[in-house]
């Protein structure tokens, strides 16, 4: 007969939750009744306890066995309840000291065996931990280093059940886990590395002082992927609180690592065949986060963007107008953040050929379907479309190199900090973030000499409503790039410049 008390943590959506666990022996038959989870995870985490106590040689307690998960009504998720569980199973049993659960947390997922796995979501689980009082974690090794970026929180990393209970039992404490140094930039490129490409060196930088999507479109072996991949590089690093969000983004989908803070914008170029839950999110049991929330507050890379099926870029529209995901699924839904800068890359036909001179087999109704399959869903919210050429010969060849990353960064961050400054009364940071009517009237409406050519393509029918606000936008971008404080005539000309691949 005994009683006993653990903490745990579970998931709920993004964030933390604490858990608590009761466990009671009764005088009856030798049963296991365990509640508070989805019914599938409870017959699973029983059968895996039990295994785990028995084979870590611990006193399995052959009587009536009661254990409840709360709060009951909350529908928490994750597979890393097995410690708490064992551990208040142990307690109420005597086989640890009660009270040496009383001020500390634990979580892990338990082999059949007593190992403790990692588990996803560490992070944010820790989180909702330090916010409740709590000092001490118990996490497996392997979270070990997300758990510490969390303040004020002792991080123990344990291997074995039978490790945790010479914890709790105080005869062999667990060592403590320093916090690691923060991750370094993942992407070692450079825009050093693009050879001529003027233009497309251009435009993203563009691109990236103003958060403006971008379409690259060309022929294969045109750089479209080399630039694409070197968008981060000339992105700010992620301050604090966006570094924190990320970390438990990635923490929750499992692909921390060696679970360093995450400070650099990442980057996910998803595969045309991935599944839609890959791409968005989802899946059963706890729900991951997809490539989209992975990209969140980074770049999101489509290439052969026109290969993505219609469903998996009619999903991405949403997202891109409100920087979230709502992953719908039995048992509620789960809402991600998804605020990307969206890069697609597309071939001018879909027989791939290097056809920078038009000989290919494609007609041109078939060039036109296939970017068009952009069309619909995403083309509106792209503000750069630019046709690129291969590069040339001359370029790839000349010693003069490029200039790097780190340069073409700087002036990045300079603009962005003057339009950060010029939208805070309308609650944008960015450029791409500003609706075209505020463009258009004052006090930021252009003067009439300086917008001629804008409006006399507008007359023509050459460029629509849309694409004269999306000209706008990067007009201002230009500007600010370039140290003016509102676009001229020239800057329009650069923004229209940069639309040479319009999408149809
Ligand atoms: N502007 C460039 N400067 C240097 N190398 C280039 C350039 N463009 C293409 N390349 C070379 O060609 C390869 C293919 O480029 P990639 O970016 O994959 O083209 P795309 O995505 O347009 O098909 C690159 O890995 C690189 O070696
Ligand atoms: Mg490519
Ligand atoms: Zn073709």
């Amino acid at each position: 007969m005994g009683y006993a008390r653990a903490l745990g943590a579970g998931v709920v959506g993004v964030a933390g939750c604490p858990v608590e666990i009761e466990a009671d022996i009764a005088n009856g038959l030798p049963t296991m009744r365990m509640s508070g989870l989805p019914d599938a995870a409870l017959h699973e985490a029983g059968d895996r306890i039990r295994a785990a106590i028995t084979n870590s040689r611990l006193p399995w307690p052959d009587r009536r066995l009661t254990v409840n998960l709360l709060p009951a009504a909350q529908p928490k998720h994750g597979s890393g309840f097995d410690l708490p569980v064992a551990c208040a199973v142990l307690a109420a049993g005597g086989a640890v000291p009660a009270a040496a659960l009383a001020t500390r947390a634990l979580i892990g997922e338990l082999g059949l065996d007593g190992r403790v796995r990692p588990v996803r979501g560490v992070l944010p689980m820790a989180v909702a931990l330090a916010a409740t009082g709590v000092t001490e974690v118990v996490v497996p090794s392997g979270n070990a280093g997300e758990a510490t970026l969390v303040p004020g929180l002792a991080i123990h990393p344990a291997d074995d059940l039978a490790a945790v209970v010479g914890h709790l039992r105080g005869t062999r404490p667990l060592a403590r886990t320093a916090v690691p140094a923060p991750a370094p930039a993942p992407h070692r490129l450079d825009l050093a590395e693009v050879a001529g490409q003027e233009l497309g060196r251009r435009a993203l930088e563009v691109a990236a002082a103003g958060g403006h999507h971008l379409a690259l479109l060309g022929p294969p072996g045109a750089g479209k992927t080399m630039l694409a991949e070197r968008l981060p590089t000339v992105l700010p690093p992620l301050d604090d609180a966006a570094a924190l969000e990320v970390t438990a983004l990635h923490s929750l989908a499992g692909v921390l690592g060696e679970g360093a803070l995450v400070r650099h914008p990442p980057f996910q170029a998803p595969h045309h065949t991935s599944t839609l839950p890959a791409l968005v999110g989802g899946g059963s049991g706890m729900a991951r986060p997809g490539a989209l929330s992975l990209a969140h507050r980074g770049v999101l890379f489509l290439d052969e963007a026109p290969e993505f099926s219609g469903r998996a870029l009619e999903a991405l529209r949403q997202p891109l107008e409100t920087g979230r995901i709502r992953v719908r699924r039995a048992g509620g839904g789960t809402d991600y953040p998804a605020r990307v800068q969206l890069v697609v890359a597309a071939n001018p036909c879909p027989c791939a050929q290097v056809a920078a001179d038009g000989l290919c087999p494609c007609t041109s109704i078939a060039k036109r379907r296939y970017t068009g399959r952009l069309s619909g869903a995403l083309r509106d919210r792209i503000d750069i479309q630019l046709a690129l050429l291969p590069v040339r010969a001359a370029d790839l060849t000349a010693s003069a190199g490029s200039e790097g990353s780190a340069a073409v960064a700087a002036r990045v961050a300079a603009a962005r900090a003057v339009a950060a400054r010029r939208w805070a009364p309308l609650g944008c940071a960015t450029n791409a973030e500003v609706s075209g009517a505020v463009l258009r009237h004052p006090p930021y409406a252009l003067r009439p000499a300086d917008t001629r050519q804008l409006r006399d393509r507008l007359d023509r029918g050459v460029l629509t409503a849309r694409g004269y606000d999306r000209a706008l936008r990067l007009a201002w971008t230009v500007a600010d790039l370039d140290g003016r404080d509102r676009p001229a005539a020239d800057d329009i000309a650069e923004a229209l410049a940069l639309r040479t691949g319009a999408l149809t």
